[in-house]
């Protein structure tokens, strides 16, 4: 259950996604213009997309040739139901080349690669460029091997790349548009002002997409789904997701909300106390901690394996909510009927495989454990409130929600914890304490430098080894630790974060003072890939 699209204010834009890898940033981009916009695969059926009845459809980039058998393309009827219903289509890249193809143009197998930042040059005044003068010049992103080669009748080129290429297409009459390069992103630096072009002026979208009314509108949802009396659990993981949709629940439905926090001893420094003292002072959140320490310790004594470690754990945490959800039935005399889940959009978007691929989904690196495997006998109906919102739009609702920032602002944790961050069994010893100490250290460093909003996720690793060190003219035999830092956009990709060399070196220093049992610090300065960012 979410939002349902067509109660709010705004024209929608619908975009066909083919698989490039900038569709989810198109529809976060027309968003930050106040426009709703959806994302759907590009092979969906005429009815699902007209369901959505849209004002815009964009027809998205995609790796694929449209010459290849099977490549993948928008349903037969779509542009009869487009023109007859006075829809205005955009086609981006491989879009454009599947509007020339379809509307019985030419399209030829590219022999010459265009790819990276070209100049385009406007031959013809259009709307899509704020009737720019002809001979007018931009610079924009290309990446496509295939082009058009011959336009359908009725269509006139607007815009040429210096090598000649349609790099902007348009037929006004029948309101098909195309851009040959991708408009949104950044080293498209005029891309944005074209996309405000096209929606606004060309196709007159009404902008009215505000967090506000996406707010009031769940809160409506929540409160006629789950009815006067049923009861509703949710688990809080101390993350912003979790977080922003128990409060967002807990303001619909109120004290029916029942929220678990487990100490699963694989926390950060202080993260229980911390945690539930936002949770209770600042959100006002009815929340039980269960500290489960031993349950999980016990079960990972002796596992060194990674997937075996997040199969154990992911598994202590359903046997901790059933036994919760049954304490409360007990008290109540009738089970919770509802669990509610921080499922994101970017989770739930169907999206194209690469060709050739043979699979709809990429390949499982790590089991990421999600709260969602909860056993079948509990027959909990999921509520997930921010299921069409990306994660800065689940932060600006948080804010509206007096989520602090701090809270809103806080790296991502896995859920697994401090398990991926100990290499091997993490019962040794005191890993566990160790690691925790050298963590608090790295990141308060990192905020007191000002750096913790520019790094995407900071973390300390403990190594089990043992390296001979020198401290206090005393031959030491301590552990060693990795630092790891990343910038990134979603997780997907990452890259190292270059700290100046005085920072590292006073960052080492510190942690080899504070932290007896660590005589070695080291950077990890592997991106993602080839590493992921957690290192199990
Ligand atoms: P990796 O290590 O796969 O991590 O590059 C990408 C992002 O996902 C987080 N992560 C997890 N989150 N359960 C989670 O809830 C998991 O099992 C898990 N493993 C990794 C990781 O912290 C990073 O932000």
């Amino acid at each position: 259950m979410a939002i349902d699209p067509k109660t709010v204010e705004s024209d929608r834009v619908l975009i066909l996604d083919y698989g490039s890898q900038y569709t989810h940033l198109i529809t976060r981009r027309i968003r930050a213009l106040s426009v709703f916009s959806l994302c759907i695969s590009g092979t969906s059926p005429l009815s699902a997309i007209a369901d959505h009845h849209p004002r815009v459809v964009i027809l998205s980039g995609g790796p694929h040739s449209v010459h290849t058998p099977g490549s993948p393309s928008f349903p037969d009827g779509f542009v009869e139901w487009a023109e007859a219903n006075g829809v205005f289509v955009l086609g981006i890249c491989y879009g454009l080349q599947l509007i020339v193809q379809k509307l019985g143009g030419e399209v030829r197998i590219g022999e010459k690669q265009e790819y990276g930042r070209m100049e385009i040059e406007v031959e013809r005044s259009s709307g899509i460029f704020g009737n720019k003068k002809c001979g007018d010049s931009q610079t924009v992103w290309m990446s496509h091997g295939d082009e058009a080669a011959r336009l359908p009748e009725g269509f006139e080129v607007v815009a040429r790349s210096r090598q000649g290429a349609f790099a902007a297409i348009q037929n006004q009459t029948r309101r098909f548009y195309g851009l040959q390069y991708h408009p949104e992103v950044t080293h498209s630096p005029l891309g944005m002002e074209t996309l405000c072009y096209f929606l606004f002026d060309v196709c007159g979208v009404k902008a009215g997409w505000k967090m506000e009314n996406v707010l009031d509108q769940e809160i409506k949802v929540i409160k006629e789904t789950v009815g006067p009396c049923k009861h509703v659990i949710c688990a809080l993981s101390g993350g912003v997701d979790s977080t922003v949709a128990a409060t967002l629940v807990h303001k619909a439905i109120g004290d029916r909300l029942h929220c678990i926090f487990v100490d699963n001893g694989l926390l950060r420094y202080k993260e229980r106390e911390r945690v539930m003292e936002t949770f209770e002072r600042d959100l006002h959140l009815p929340v039980i901690c269960v500290d489960a320490t031993n349950d999980f310790l016990s079960k990972l004594k002796g596992v060194e394996d990674p997937e075996m470690k997040r199969k154990i754990i992911g598994k202590e945490f359903i046997s901790i909510f059933d036994a919760f959800a049954h304490e409360l039935e007990k008290k109540f005399g009738t089970k919770p009927s509802y669990l509610v889940q921080g499922t994101l959009y970017p989770d739930v978007i169907e999206s194209c495989p690469p060709p050739g691929s043979g699979s709809t989904h990429s390949h499982t690196i790590k089991s990421h454990h999600n709260v969602g495997g909860l056993p079948k006998d509990m027959k909990l109906k999921l509520i997930e409130p921010l299921k069409l919102l990306f994660k800065d739009e689940v932060r600006q609702m948080g804010k509206i929600l007096n989520v602090p920032e701090g809270f809103l602002k806080r790296h991502p944790f896995p859920g697994p914890g401090l398990a991926v961050r100990v290499i091997g069994d993490v019962t040794v010893g005191n890993y566990l304490d160790t690691l925790r100490l050298v963590d608090e250290i790295f990141i308060q460093a990192i905020k007191d430098a000002g750096l913790y909003d520019v790094i995407w996720q900071a973390f300390a690793v403990f190594l089990p080894v043992k390296t001979v060190g020198v401290q206090g003219d005393q031959r030491t035999h301590g552990h060693a630790v990795a630092l790891r830092a990343v910038t990134s956009e979603d997780g997907m990709t990452a890259d190292w974060y270059p700290f100046e060399s005085k920072f590292l070196a006073e960052v080492s220093q510190k942690i080899c003072n504070s932290v007896r049992a660590v005589n070695r610090v080291s950077y990890d300065i592997t991106s993602k890939p080839p590493s992921t960012i957690e290192w199990e």
